[in-house]
């Protein structure tokens, strides 16, 4: 059974001080989430003092982006190791806004992967399909080029210690959540392409899905059998909402 895990992607959002009070409202409801792991990736600068306030607490950290390269001369840049001097668990590689916005192209993405795999992270890669690209009827083409650049690089292995996240561009911050069917379809084209290469790994591999996930639909969504929890983005920014999700996470 894969346990459910529920992500907070917090993006460009907050203050110090609203990150704190955010931390404090998530701790204070932790009783009513059941069977749910949760974590939160707040922006990068508030990393230090969220990995304070969770420490000894259920609840785990992560980073948006990370860089490709170990160490060395790339101003602006973060690296794995970095963020695991701060003990985070998990990273976001491939968001859509970092592949839509910053020119983030498939083969930087798997190199981003492997950079947290070397550094003993998380990633959480993120994979999704625009609407133009939908409407024509290329999802699944879509999704597997982008797996298949993780899958070249770093071999199927590389995923029995990974997640992915199945964002529908159209989906995020819209408003207009995917239907449970269209996500599981994705979802099971998603392991199906992972179990042609290793069928155990595939049945471990957690699969979330994200794109305008609130407390009102994720019971319905992650009802469906291949989805395994969520990276969830506005919703994430209020407490109550957020738990309300993971509790939605059985
Ligand atoms: P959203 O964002 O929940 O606000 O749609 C999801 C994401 O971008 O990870």
């Amino acid at each position: 059974m894969r346990r459910p895990l529920v992500v907070g992607n917090w993006k460009m959002h907050g203050t110090r001080a609203a990150t704190k009070g955010l931390i404090e409202g998530i701790k204070r409801g932790l009783d009513s989430v059941g069977r749910a792991e949760l974590a939160v990736c707040p922006p990068l600068v508030y990393v230090p003092d969220v990995a304070v306030l969770l420490q000894g607490t259920p609840l785990g950290w992560g980073a948006q982006n990370l860089c490709d390269h170990d160490v060395g001369a790339y101003t602006g840049e973060v690296s794995g190791p970095m963020l695991v001097d701060f003990y985070c668990k998990y990273v976001i590689v491939g968001h859509s806004e970092r592949r839509a916005l910053y020119g983030e192209g498939d083969a930087l993405v798997a190199r981003k992967f492997a950079a947290a795999r070397r550094a003993g992270l998380i990633p959480i890669l993120c994979v999704g399909e625009c609407l133009e690209e939908r409407e024509q009827g290329r999802t699944e083409n879509v999704v597997a080029r982008q797996l298949e650049a993780v899958l070249d690089l770093e071999g199927v292995a590389a995923f029995a210690n990974a997640v992915v996240a199945y964002e529908p561009v159209w989906a995020i911050g819209t408003g207009k959540t995917a239907t449970p069917q269209q996500a599981q379809q994705v979802h099971t084209f998603i392991r199906g392409k992972i179990g042609a290469q290793d069928g155990t790994i595939a049945e471990r591999l957690r699969i979330l899905y994200g794109g305008s996930v609130k407390g009102s639909n994720a019971e319905q969504l992650f009802h469906e059998p291949d989805i395994d929890g969520g990276l969830i983005g506005g919703a994430s920014l209020n407490a109550e909402e957020f738990l309300t999700i993971a509790a939605a996470a059985e």
